[in-house]
């Protein structure tokens, strides 16, 4: 099957893919057409694909082996609302209620978390290869989710600072940004991925780009102090994060967003807590690793 895919911000970043029906069956030369869209791509966007959870998984899986740690290990305390646990509840929505959450509510804290830059998982030994995104319920205003292009920030970086970050290693701490906004999270659970090391600088395997590995969940730098670190990695984001390079996606219900986590970073907008926003993630675990954990210590704070 050829797909038609329209570029919606230049013609390396962000694909809208039309000419396809999710729920049927993926056969391997569509699955690897769609793999190279990503490699081109990073975000791959597929309107009207009201999967079902089956659906849903059946779908993710012929990218990989799914991830269900994260549900099994840290979601499942607070709510499961879903027939698998390769299904992230990205909404504000109490199970117990069936209505949207409190505002302290862990369900509506967690979208303040992610409203901050990141690749998900890359806290992760074995982070997350593709998320795939869904929408269920939109809010009448904001709540886009944003995508920003790690390949490009790295192109566009001077000389000298590529030359700077060349052999640069980072530690990526998953409660870093939690810590930092004051949420009340178990020692349990802050203790439940020790952080890892990565270079700042990777290579993406199927588009041979380099790219930026850099997000918030960065607490150190090797060869910096944690305070030069930290400005560092605001300045990095930011960096990243440029207009130029960012794409803002405002949910319609059934848009299916593809997006390599090697590749971009991405975070959710503010939007009125009241209102209902519901959305479901499956992922698919990388098999490139971390150069390791390191203890806890690390993670400053
Ligand atoms: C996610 C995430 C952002 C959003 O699901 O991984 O970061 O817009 N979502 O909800
Ligand atoms: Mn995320």
């Amino acid at each position: 099957m050829a797909l038609q895919i329209a570029s919606l911000v230049n013609e390396n970043f962000v694909g809208e893919v039309s000419g396809i029906d999710l729920r049927e069956p993926l056969d391997d030369a569509t699955r690897d057409e769609i793999v190279r869209a990503a490699d081109r791509y990073g975000v791959l966007l597929f309107r009207n694909q009201p999967l079902s959870q089956e659906e849903l998984v059946a779908f993710g899986e012929r990218f990989g082996p799914l991830n269900v740690g994260l549900q099994q290990k840290i979601m499942s305390k607070v709510q499961s609302r879903f027939k698998f646990d390769a299904i992230s509840d990205i909404s504000n929505v109490d199970a117990k209620t069936g209505e949207v959450a409190a505002r302290e509510h862990a369900m509506a804290i967690m979208n303040i978390g992610n409203s901050y830059w990141h690749s998900d998982s890359s806290y992760d030994h074995y982070p997350f290869r593709y998320s795939f995104l869904l929408g269920v319920s939109a809010v009448s205003h904001g709540g886009a989710t944003e995508f920003a292009d790690l390949r490009a920030a790295y192109d566009a970086l001077d000389e000298r600072d590529k030359r700077f970050i060349a052999d640069k290693i980072a530690t990526f701490y998953s409660h870093n940004v939690r810590i930092k906004l004051g949420f009340q999270d178990t020692i349990e659970d802050r203790t439940a991925y020790p952080p890892v090391q990565w270079p700042m600088v990777r290579t993406h395997p199927g588009s041979g780009r380099k790219l930026l590995w850099c997000d918030t969940k960065v607490c150190a730098i090797s060869g910096m102090t944690t305070i030069e670190a930290r400005a560092f990695v605001d300045e990095m984001v930011e960096h990243i994060a440029q207009p130029n390079r960012v794409y803002s996606h405002f949910w319609t219900p059934g848009d299916l967003l593809m997006y390599d986590n090697r590749a971009v970073l991405h975070r959710g907008r503010r939007f009125d807590l009241s209102e209902r926003r519901e959305m479901r993630r499956i992922a698919t675990v990388d098999d490139v690793h971390s150069l390791g954990e390191v203890g806890f210590e690390k993670a400053a704070a």
